[in-house]
């Protein structure tokens, strides 16, 4: 009895505090490279301020780029990776339009200098968006860090977990749920993206004409979104069907006659979501040298 009681306690202290590293290991964390690379989140910050002040069109292609990262095989920075062969993420026809790749690297090459091979591609995404939403008078999260790089992009997986702009609600719910977000996620994330609100001014009573704001002028984020959706003006099929379902029909109505009353604190627990996508921690994935390829 007395022997079968030691071995226990024995597995016991041998295996339990590896299991809770294991666990621990597999968590995002505020700060994760508070010790590693104290100057992370700054070095990305001024980079980003300094780009936004010379080509403010940028900051909607970024926020866009993390959730296409995040969508495709989890945030672990698979839409940065270039291929030989165009059967990458980049190549698939949602992700044509995306831009500022170049500005990645840049972020890339000064963190690398900074402290070689310790700050992820998949990070720097999570830190872009959240820098852009600042920038444009938006609400502040604290980022969880901590992801690791994937090494695999792939076109047709890019095809298949993007969205078309003519889902309807079924398709968008679906496809939120196989990423592990919920409905609120859904309409409440949805709330950046066309670009008729924070990003550009439509033209009153002209949707089909998109103005772009003068560069350099200042872009607000706003709930305008809900209130266009509410009225039926949504730029896309998928903005009008968030009228199709009782719970993200009641949020679009809340925020249009409550002057967004909780997008911003809402919008930020959504991003939170969104950057714990199928992410790789611990030991899993590697710290890519260059995002565009791996190491
Ligand atoms: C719910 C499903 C979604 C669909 C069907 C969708 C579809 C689209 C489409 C077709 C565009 C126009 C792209 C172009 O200019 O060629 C767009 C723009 C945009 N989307 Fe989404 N999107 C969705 C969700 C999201 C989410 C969750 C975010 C961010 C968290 C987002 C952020 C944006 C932004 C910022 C733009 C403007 C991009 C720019 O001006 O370059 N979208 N979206």
């Amino acid at each position: 009895m007395t022997w079968i009681l030691f071995s226990f306690l024995f597995l016991w202290y041998m295996f339990v505090p590896f299991v809770l590293d294991l666990a621990n290991a597999q968590r995002l964390k505020v700060g994760f490279y508070a010790k590693t690379c104290p100057q992370a989140e700054t070095i990305v910050k001024k980079v980003i301020v300094q780009t936004l002040s010379k080509s403010p069109t940028l900051a909607a292609p970024f926020l866009r780029m993390h959730f296409h990262d995040c969508f495709v095989r989890g945030c672990d920075g698979s839409v940065l990776l270039n291929s030989s062969t165009n059967q990458n993420e980049k190549n698939a026809f949602p992700n044509l339009s995306l831009r500022g790749f170049q500005i990645i690297d840049i972020a890339k090459s000064a963190l690398e200098k900074a402290c070689p091979g310790v700050v992820s591609c998949a990070d720097i995404l999570a830190l872009v968006a959240t820098d852009v939403v600042a920038t444009i008078k938006g609400p502040s999260w604290e980022v969880e860090t901590g992801r690791r790089d994937g090494r695999i992009s792939n076109i047709t997986e890019a095809l298949l977990n993007l969205v078309p702009p003519n889902a309807n609600i079924s398709t968008l719910k679906k496809d939120f749920q196989q990423s592990g977000l919920n409905v609120k996620d859904l309409v409440v994330l949805s709330g950046t993206q066309t670009p008729c609100n924070i990003w550009a001014k439509c033209k009153p009573g002209d949707l089909n004409t998109i103005v772009e704001m003068d560069p350099g002028s200042f872009k607000i984020f706003d709930e305008d979104y809900y209130t266009l959706v509410a009225k039926r003006r949504g730029l896309f099929q998928s903005d009008a069907a968030l009228l199709d379902d009782t719970e993200t029909k009641a949020y679009v109505k809340l925020q249009a006659t409550t002057h967004g009353s909780t997008f911003f604190e809402d919008f930020g627990v959504s991003m939170v979501n969104m950057g714990r996508i199928g992410v790789l921690t611990g030991n899993v994935g590697e710290i890519r040298k260059q995002c565009s390829r791996v190491n």
